[in-house]
């Protein structure tokens, strides 16, 4: 279930961070600063690994608009984490045509190999899963990506499904 995640941590952004905000937003024409909203939303998160409330507040703050405008952004679309995510986020399609042929399956076998419900985190801090809606790779299911660069990998068995969190476990050691 999404959520966002409460925290009274309180969030500094750097000048570097700031600097990255300002040429984003120069690519739009004055008072329209809110169209800079989303590639400062991914900026935010590839700093920070995820969007704090607190985070949002702060973008609210930089762009001069109301924070529930930033949260509309943030919870309508699926690539911003509301909460902490593992440095692998496996994100199974979890629509009809993958359910039929077996993502559900998929699904609670990563709960239980990985011993972490749908959004929590491993405690290594290497993995969390996620149902997400179609990936448009309907005809290769069950399918899942990784982000950021969204590999797929279809067609997914348990067996599968062991090889891949192994190999991430080797890669994430690294
Ligand atoms: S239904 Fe799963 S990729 Fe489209």
């Amino acid at each position: 279930m999404l959520r966002v995640e409460e925290t009274q941590a309180p969030v500094e952004f750097s000048p570097e961070l700031i600097s990255k905000f300002d040429d984003v937003k120069s690519r739009y024409p004055a008072g329209k600063q809110k169209s800079a909203l989303l590639p400062i939303l991914h900026l935010v998160q590839a700093e920070f690994g995820w969007l704090s409330a607190a985070a949002m507040d702060k973008v609210a703050g930089y762009l001069q608009i109301q924070d529930i405008e930033v949260y509309e952004v943030a919870t309508f679309y699926s690539m911003y984490f509301l909460n902490p995510k593992g440095k692998y986020v496996l994100e199974v399609c979890r629509t009809g045509p993958c359910c039929l042929v077996g993502a559900e399956k998929i699904m609670d076998y990563l709960e239980e190999k990985l011993g972490v419900k749908e959004g929590e985190v491993t405690a290594d801090g290497l993995f969390s899963w996620r149902g997400v809606e179609c990936l448009a790779a309907c005809g290769f299911g069950p399918v899942l990506q990784i982000g950021p660069e969204y590999t797929f990998y279809e067609n997914l068995t348990k067996d599968s499904v062991d090889k891949l969190i192994k190999d991430l476990k080797e890669k994430g050691k690294n």
